[in-house]
């Protein structure tokens, strides 16, 4: 039986193939290709270019593939464009995620992991955040990860469907063999900019905000590792294969850097200056973001490897140096 993992050509998707291919599983990849990159899949992972608001095609991947269940990625992430498209992320997150939802119920397959995100919490001031934090998102984006996890709770009742919704705080590095990293275009996350920096790409890192109530008056975030977000998938489906219940798990460290520090243990890694400039706040970033993920501990048993910044940074470094243009090379 294998895993369907519907955008495992993207960042993360690609990342949890690779980690369920070493682990021995067989591995069915759906992406439609328009942000996730061929290059990207693992080469034992049987590879289908088909977006999931196509019912069709979803139907006979269930068909002709024996699939015991999902892990879900397929999904648009950039919480500025959320804001100025909301209806292109309802279209391909929740939309997407209903068509997918309805075909795997139609062919026998209840099982889903998905990818949610800390935007569902907005503001909540509290640190660390528990799951039972409010949710209230402050973008589109968020809101669309939000409405996702209550159509399965919905669905769960109705239906029977089996789910685990993954609240990732701030997901960098990249595969430790160097074969696959981070590569969004355009990119907007912290790490990778930086270390374009480095690589001579770009003049300077901007910080957006130096008088947040932090200690260094920048942004604080949880910054974990994408090969222990990997692994904490394949926990969350076995644990829901063998039985486990319905659940929303918290995905960081439970450490919070700022983005001075970042930016000082990225000069640290790289050997670069890396200058910076003092940017404007960007809207809607929280002052601090750090997760509490003691439930993703105790209940999937997830034990997080990557818990040094300089190491998570190092893996990054080790990709980007060796593929400046990420896979759009
Ligand atoms: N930042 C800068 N300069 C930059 C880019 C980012 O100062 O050039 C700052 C941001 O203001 C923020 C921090 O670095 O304080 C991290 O920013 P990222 O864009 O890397 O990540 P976010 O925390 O904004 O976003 C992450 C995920 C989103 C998710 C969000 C949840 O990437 O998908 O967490 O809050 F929605």
């Amino acid at each position: 039986m294998a895993i369907l993992v519907p955008g495992g050509a993207g960042y993360i998707g690609s990342h949890t193939v690779y980690e369920l291919i070493e682990a021995g599983r067989d591995v069915v990849v759906i992406d439609n290709l328009q942000t996730g990159y061929r290059d990207s899949v693992h080469p034992m992972a049987k590879f289908y270019q088909a977006d999931i608001r196509d019912e069709d095609a979803l139907d006979n991947i269930f068909r002709n593939e024996s699939i015991e269940a999902v892990i879900h990625f397929a999904a648009s992430i950039q919480v500025a464009e959320s804001m100025s498209d909301p209806l292109k992320y309802y279209d391909n997150n929740l939309y997407g995620t209903m068509v997918l939802l309805r075909s795997m119920l139609k062919n026998g397959v209840n099982t889903i992991v998905f990818s949610s995100s800390a935007a569902t919490y907005g503001e909540t001031g509290e640190v660390p955040i528990k799951e039972d934090s409010p949710a209230n998102p402050e973008s589109c984006y968020g809101e669309t990860k939000l409405a996702m996890e209550r159509l399965m709770h919905w669905c769960a009742g109705a239906y029977g469907l089996k789910y685990a919704a993954l609240r990732y705080f701030n997901a960098c590095g990249a595969h430790p063999s160097g074969a696959i990293g981070e590569s969004h275009v355009p990119e907007t996350h912290l790490i990778p900019l930086i270390l374009q920096v480095a690589n001579g790409q770009r003049p300077h890192i901007s910080i957006y905000g130096d008088d947040y109530e932090t200690p260094d008056g920048t942004c604080i975030r949880d910054y974990i590792h994408v090969t222990d977000l990997a692994q904490a998938h394949i926990l969350a489906v076995d644990y829901l294969l063998g039985g486990g219940k319905n659940d929303v798990f918290n995905l960081g460290n439970g450490v919070g850097f700022s983005v001075k520090e970042v930016i000082d243990c990225a000069r640290k890694v790289t050997g670069h200056e890396i200058p910076e400039v003092i940017a404007p706040r960007r809207p809607g970033d929280p002052a601090r973001l750090v997760a509490s993920s003691d439930k993703a501990v105790r209940t999937l048993n997830w034990k997080p490897k990557y818990d040094d910044l300089e190491m998570i940074i190092s893996t990054a470094w080790n990709w980007h140096r060796s593929n400046p243009n990420g896979f759009a090379r």
